[in-house]
C-alpha cells in the first residue's frame, strides 16, 4: 500500500473540490480568500464529526452542559477578554504594489520559525534577511499590529457607538454566560460548558486550504475547577497510562525539536504538565481524535514557550498533526487560562463570578480544550488519503465517513435494478447511502472507494434466486455474502466496527 508520502496540498485541495467536499466560497465570482463552503460530502462529514464530538464530550458525560451563543457579540465582551488590546498579528505592506503580508509568514517562508516577536524584532529580521515583496520585489513597510476581529454595526447608524464584533472565539460566550449556566443548571465544581459554532478572524494571509480561514468552526470546552483542587482529578486514571509524544517548552528553548515519548502520568509527575486536570484534558482530547480515525503516531503535544503564551494563559499545549505538505501544525489548543477571563468579566461587568465549592467561595480556574473543526477535517482527510493497488482510496473511519453504504446492481438490467432500488430505498432509511447502476461494477467500486464509502452492497444473480447480497469492504476489497433479511443488522455491526 502506498500512503500519503508524496501528497501535496494542491492534490488534496483539488481532490476535495472535484469530489464535492469543499468549494471556494463565491467561486463563480472568483472566490473569496479564506472562505470555503462545504459541498454535499463535506457537509455530511462535518455533521458526523460534530455529532460525535457532541456525543463524546457532552451527552455521554455527567459534568458538561452546552450553550449556543450569538455570533454578533456585545463589544464589552472583547474589551474584558483583552481581544481589543491584544488580538493582533503584524502586517507589512509593499510600497510598490500595495500587497499585504503577515510579517511572521514571510520569515516562515524562508525557514525561520517565529512564535512571538516584537515589531522591532520582526523588522530587524526582515531587514537582516533582505526580504522584499514576494510579488514585485518592492520594499516592505515596518510591521504594524493589525487587529483580527471583524467589526459590524448594530442598527442603521454606522458609527463607533453602534460598533460590535463577530466573535473570534466561542470561549468568551461561555464566560459571559457562566453565571447563568451555573445558577440555572445547579452545576457543581468541577464542571464544563461546551459550545460549537462559527467564529471569524480577519486573517492577514489565509492559506493552506482549510488550515487558515477567515470563517471557521470551533468546538470548545471551558472546564471549571477549584484553583486549590487542580490535582484532584477523579478521572485521571482513565488517561494516565496513555503514551504521548511530548515536546516541552524547555526542550524547544534549547532548540530541540524531537519530542519525548512519555505517559501522561509521568509527564504530570515530572512537572511537565502542571496539573492533573490539564493532563486529563490532553488525554481525553487524544482519545477522541483517535476515536474518529486520526493516527496517534502523527500527533505530538507541543508546549507553548513563554514568549508565545497568549495573554490569558498560564500553560498551553498545542495538539499538532504532521501534515506531509506543511509539517507539524496545530489542530487543537489546550490551555490553562487560570481565572483570567472570569476575573476580567467580573471587573468589567461588576457581577461577581465567585461560586461556592463546599465551604469555599472561589473564582474557578479554566482548562480549555479548543478544537478547530476544519483543521481536524484536513487532518482526517490527509490521514485517510491512500493509494491501494494503484487506486485512490479515502480510508475514512466508518463512524465519520460521509456516505456509509453504496448500493449497486451488478449490471444495468431491469430485474437487477428493480431489486437494487428496493434495497437502496430501505438501506437509506438507516444509513447515508448512494446508488449507481451505470458503468462496470469495478469502476463503481473505485468511485465509491475514492469518496470513502466503507462498504458496497451488490445485487447479483444469486440475490434474485436466494435473496442474498454481497458486501464488499473498501479497505481490504474482500467480500462476504449475507441475507437481505439480515442486511441492516450486519451493516450496523460492520459500520460500528
Ligand atoms: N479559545 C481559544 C482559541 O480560540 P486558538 O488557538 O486561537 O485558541 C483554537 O484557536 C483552534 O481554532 C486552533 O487550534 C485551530 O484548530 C483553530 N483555528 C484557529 N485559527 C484558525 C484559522 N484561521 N483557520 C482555521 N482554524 C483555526
Amino acid at each position: 500500500m502506498q500512503t500519503t508520502k508524496s501528497l501535496t496540498l494542491d492534490d488534496l485541495t483539488s481532490f476535495c473540490v472535484r469530489r464535492g467536499f469543499f468549494f471556494p466560497s463565491g467561486r463563480i465570482y472568483g472566490g473569496l480568500r479564506g472562505f470555503y463552503d462545504y459541498g454535499p460530502l463535506g457537509a455530511e462529514l462535518r455533521k458526523e464529526v460534530l455529532d460525535d464530538w457532541w456525543y463524546y464530550f457532552i451527552r455521554q458525560r455527567e459534568d458538561i452542559v452546552s450553550i449556543h451563543g450569538c455570533v454578533i457579540t456585545h463589544p464589552k465582551t472583547w474589551e474584558a477578554s483583552g481581544h481589543i488590546e491584544a488580538f493582533y498579528d503584524y502586517l507589512v505592506t509593499c510600497s510598490k504594489c500595495g500587497k499585504n503580508y503577515r510579517a511572521d509568514h514571510l520569515l516562515e517562508d524562508i525557514g525561520i520559525q517565529v512564535s512571538t516577536l516584537t515589531a522591532e524584532a520582526l523588522s530587524s529580521l526582515i531587514n537582516e534577511k533582505g526580504i522584499k515583496c514576494p510579488e514585485c520585489e518592492g520594499e516592505l513597510s515596518t510591521p504594524t499590529p493589525f487587529n483580527l476581529m471583524f467589526t459590524t454595526y448594530i442598527g442603521p447608524k454606522r458609527d463607533k457607538l453602534n460598533e460590535a464584533y463577530l466573535r473570534p472565539e466561542t470561549a468568551q460566550l461561555i464566560f459571559t454566560n457562566f453565571r447563568d449556566v451555573y445558577y440555572t443548571m445547579g452545576m457543581k465544581l468541577p464542571f464544563g460548558i461546551a459550545q460549537i459554532g462559527e467564529v471569524f478572524r480577519n486573517e492577514i494571509s489565509p492559506r493552506g486550504f482549510l488550515f487558515r480561514l477567515r470563517e471557521f468552526t470551533q468546538m470548545e470546552i471551558e472546564y471549571f475547577v477549584n484553583p486549590n483542587k487542580l490535582d484532584e482529578c477523579p478521572l485521571f486514571e482513565e488517561i494516565a497510562s496513555l503514551t504521548v509524544q511530548l515536546l516541552p517548552a524547555e526542550l524547544q528553548e534549547k532548540s530541540v525539536d524531537t519530542p519525548v515519548r512519555i505517559t501522561l502520568q509521568e509527564a504530570w509527575e515530572k512537572g511537565l504538565i502542571h496539573s492533573k486536570w490539564h493532563a486529563y484534558w490532553i488525554g481525553e482530547s487524544l482519545r477522541w481524535l483517535t476515536r474518529i480515525g486520526i493516527d496517534l503516531e502523527k500527533i505530538r503535544v507541543r508546549e507553548h514557550m513563554k514568549t508565545e503564551l497568549a495573554h490569558y494563559a498560564l500553560q498551553t499545549f498545542d495538539i499538532e498533526y504532521y501534515f506531509p505538505f506543511m509539517g507539524w501544525k496545530e489542530i487543537e489548543g489546550i490551555s490553562n487560562r487560570g481565572s483570567y477571563d472570569l476575573k476580567r468579566h467580573q471587573e468589567f461587568s461588576g457581577r461577581s463570578m465567585a461560586i461556592e465549592d463546599g465551604d469555599e467561595l472561589v473564582i474557578p480556574y479554566v482548562i480549555e480544550p479548543s478544537f478547530g473543526l476544519e483543521r481536524i477535517l484536513l487532518a482526517l482527510i490527509t490521514d485517510a488519503f491512500k493509494v491501494i493497488q494503484g487506486r485512490p482510496v479515502l480510508s475514512l473511519n466508518a463512524g465519520v465517513a460521509p456516505i456509509k453504504v453504496a448500493v449497486f446492481p451488478i449490471v444495468d438490467k431491469p430485474e437487477f435494478t428493480r431489486k437494487a432500488r428496493e434495497i437502496y430505498k430501505f438501506v437509506k432509511k438507516h444509513f447515508t447511502a448512494i446508488y449507481e447502476e451505470k458503468g462496470t461494477i469495478g469502476k463503481r467500486y473505485y468511485e465509491a472507494d475514492e469518496i470513502g464509502v466503507p462498504v458496497a452492497v451488490t445485487i447479483d444473480g444469486l440475490t434474485l434466486e436466494e435473496d442474498t447480497v454481497t458486501i464488499r469492504f473498501r479497505d481490504t476489497r474482500k467480500q462476504i455474502r449475507v441475507s437481505v433479511k439480515e442486511l441492516t443488522q450486519t451493516l450496523t455491526k460492520i459500520l460500528q466496527g
